[in-house]
């Protein structure tokens, strides 16, 4: 089978699971005959041998099961770096950025802050702020020891020697020390939320946080305040219908300056708020 055909097939299997079926099937072609997508639509007329059509199939029937692309290639882009991903780790999404652009915003450029990212995963969050903040040291909890491996791979990888990983439930291992900023993307699925069917790929424990989606983000709005300065600032990313929710809650634990930001989308993604007290 010819390249492009092979592509023209692969794009209308995959239109039903996926935005960008075409360029999916590039991608995966690409990589089952190990070479870049412009090699492809520059020999459209070139033959598959079998061996390559079995590779490519074999990837074609997991994207088909509707396993991600980042799982499939074990690769996601964040804050313009390649990030590695494993079924240990939530597929790094866009609008968790924001966090990142708060995070800076924040931080001065001089600054030798000690920063705490709560349920790092893959360490995108981490590791980004770690680069943009080479003076800063970062630390980065998560309750699975497999997405920490993950993390601290990303980190070896993008030269953070900047961060450091603890495994443990939100800031329990980091208990005794004080951070000047908190930045966390916890779980804030509803459990019976139907779209957690469509993420069966994902970690639930990355996902799901209890009947109304706010577990995690209770237990992180009652213990930041021991590790977070005075005035320091927390944020947490959440689903787009709770910042009323988060808000509430914020200011019942006594946070101050509690504020929403719209993601690009202009949905209300993230919250701020900052320690009270002196
Ligand atoms: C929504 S994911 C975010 C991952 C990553 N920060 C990102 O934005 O792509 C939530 C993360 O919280 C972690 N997590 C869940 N429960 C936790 C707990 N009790 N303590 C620490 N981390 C936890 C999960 O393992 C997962 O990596």
């Amino acid at each position: 089978m010819r390249i492009d055909v092979a592509i023209a097939h692969a794009t209308e299997r995959l239109s039903a699971v996926s935005e960008s079926p075409r360029l999916d099937a590039e991608i995966l072609l690409g990589r089952s005959i190990d070479m870049p997508r412009s090699y492809l639509l520059a020999h459209p007329e070139d033959e598959l041998d079998d061996a390559t059509r079995s590779r490519f199939e074999e990837v074609l029937k997991r994207r088909e099961d509707g396993v991600p692309m980042a799982y499939i290639t074990g690769i996601r882009e964040f804050w313009s770096h390649e990030f590695a991903v494993s079924p240990a780790t939530l597929v790094p999404r866009p609008e968790t950025e924001m966090l990142v652009d708060l995070a800076l915003s924040e931080i001065p450029r001089d600054a030798t802050w000690q920063v705490l990212d709560l349920g790092t995963g893959s360490g995108a969050i981490a590791v980004s702020i770690a680069c943009e903040r080479p003076l800063c040291e970062i630390t980065g909890v998560d309750i699975s020891e497999d997405a920490l491996a993950v993390a601290r791979e990303n980190a070896r990888a993008h030269a953070s020697g900047n961060v450091i990983f603890e495994c443990g439930s939100w800031t329990a291992p980091v208990r005794g020390r004080t951070f000047d900023l908190v930045v966390s993307n916890p779980p804030y699925v509803r459990n019976d939320d139907e779209a957690l069917a469509a993420l069966e790929h994902e970690p639930q424990s990355a996902l799901a946080a209890g009947d109304d989606g706010l577990d995690a983000i209770r237990v992180i709005a009652a213990d930041c305040p021991d590790v977070l300065v005075a005035g320091g600032l927390l944020a947490i990313e959440h689903g787009f219908d709770q910042a009323d929710e988060v808000r509430s809650l914020l200011e019942s634990r006594g946070w101050t300056d509690v504020r929403c930001h719209n993601d690009l989308a202009g949905l209300p993604r993230v919250t701020a708020a900052r320690r009270s007290g002196k």
